[in-house]
């Protein structure tokens, strides 16, 4: 995932138009622009349609369907905890519990600085150093409540410029 960008038609017309020949190509599509963009921009949604001869409606419904895409930019930092059965028997409830709390979000929303976005993700593929999250492209393991917020006030606080 990279940082999110600003709109810009000719990328994603460019993203369109590599994919747009491959079978199911609408899947492949959406990926693309959020891996470039971050999100999906609605802006972005009549050109998808155009080009794989399906309705506004249609591509929307897809992008709703799947919890992974988003039409607004995320936070500054994306970070997802790990929901499934490994990292759950290593405390990822509480985990999750006491992240949701301490951020004031839910799944799929940004905090109110605009610096996280929180999102579920099912297996990280580091298992046995549960419970895992994933902050942006890091996977980090053996997360618990007070490595947590150390790890957001790394994230959301830029250190002091000595003058
Ligand atoms: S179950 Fe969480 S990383 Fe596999």
């Amino acid at each position: 995932m990279t940082a999110t960008q600003t709109w810009d038609a000719a990328l994603v017309q460019q993203i369109i138009e590599s994919l747009a020949t491959k079978p199911g190509a609408l899947l492949p599509i959406l990926h693309g622009i959020q891996n470039a963009l971050g999100y999906i921009p609605p802006e972005s949604v009549p050109m998808i349609a155009s080009a794989l001869q399906q309705t506004r409606a249609e591509v929307h419904g897809v992008i709703t369907f799947y919890h992974h895409f988003r039409m607004t930019p995320p936070g500054s930092h994306v970070v997802q905890i790990c929901r499934a059965e490994a990292c759950q028997a290593r405390g990822s409830r509480a985990l999750e519990a006491h992240i949701k709390e301490s951020l004031n979000v839910d799944y799929h929303g940004t905090t109110a600085d605009r610096e996280i976005t929180l999102e579920p993700v099912y297996c990280l593929g580091n298992c046995a150093c549960g419970p895992n999250i994933r902050v942006d492209d890091q996977v980090l393991g053996r997360i618990d409540s007070e490595r947590f917020d150390a790890l957001v006030d790394e994230l959301t606080h830029q250190p002091l410029e000595v003058k």
